[in-house]
């Protein structure tokens, strides 16, 4: 029922998309594809990722922030299965009415995100090109779930976001139950 698409180029050098991770993926109605695990010479098959998200009302897309944007097999993975005539334009309807959620984390802490900061613009100046990915496949977006400052935010914090997340699952899950 939740299909969560992970790309994280170094799986197991990740802290903060790890303990996130770690938090949903035993959850039962989760199914993960790890891009970058299953398709390490970048060659997708898109059958395979249409066939899991077809059986998903809710999908994910879990990876680090890298160049403002998501990481390069991410990226792919939108170019070929999201494609024209199956997700998108005449005929392309696989995706209407399915959910979204973005959970993604960045280098930066929140306050580079800022106009005296490193990266000058709020975040939510990035995120259009994603929330429209999702949006113009005719899926429902949810409020994203943002990590900022990956590598010093404290344990506790990091553990926090991560309990929010798996309960963002779970109400999905109870809310498709209740019907
Ligand atoms: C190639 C590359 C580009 C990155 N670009 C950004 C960026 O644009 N903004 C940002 O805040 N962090 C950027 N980062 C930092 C990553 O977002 C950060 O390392 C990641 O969120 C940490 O998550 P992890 O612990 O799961 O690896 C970049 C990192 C790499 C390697």
């Amino acid at each position: 029922m939740i299909a969560l698409i992970y790309a994280h180029p170094h799986p197991t050098r990740s802290r903060a998309n790890r303990v996130l991770l770690d938090a949903v993926c035993e959850l039962p109605s989760v199914t993960v594809h790890s891009l970058y695990d299953r398709y390490p010479d970048f060659d997708i098959d898109v059958a395979a990722e249409r066939r899991l998200l077809l059986e998903s009302q809710l999908i994910v897309w879990q990876h680090p922030i890298m160049w403002y944007s998501a990481p390069a097999l991410q990226k792919l993975w939108f170019d070929t299965v999201l494609a024209n005539g199956w997700a998108t334009g005449d005929g392309g309807t696989a995706l209407v009415g399915k959910s979204c959620l973005w959970v993604t984390t960045t280098g930066g802490p929140s306050d580079t995100y800022t106009p005296q900061g490193a990266h000058r613009f709020p975040f939510s100046a990035f995120t259009p090109a994603i929330e429209m990915t999702a949006r113009y496949c005719g899926m429902h977006w949810l409020p994203p779930l943002v990590v900022h400052g990956a590598h010093e935010i404290d344990k506790l914090a990091l553990h926090q976001c991560a309990a929010e997340y798996r309960q963002r699952l779970l109400n999905f899950v109870a809310a498709g139950e209740d019907g």
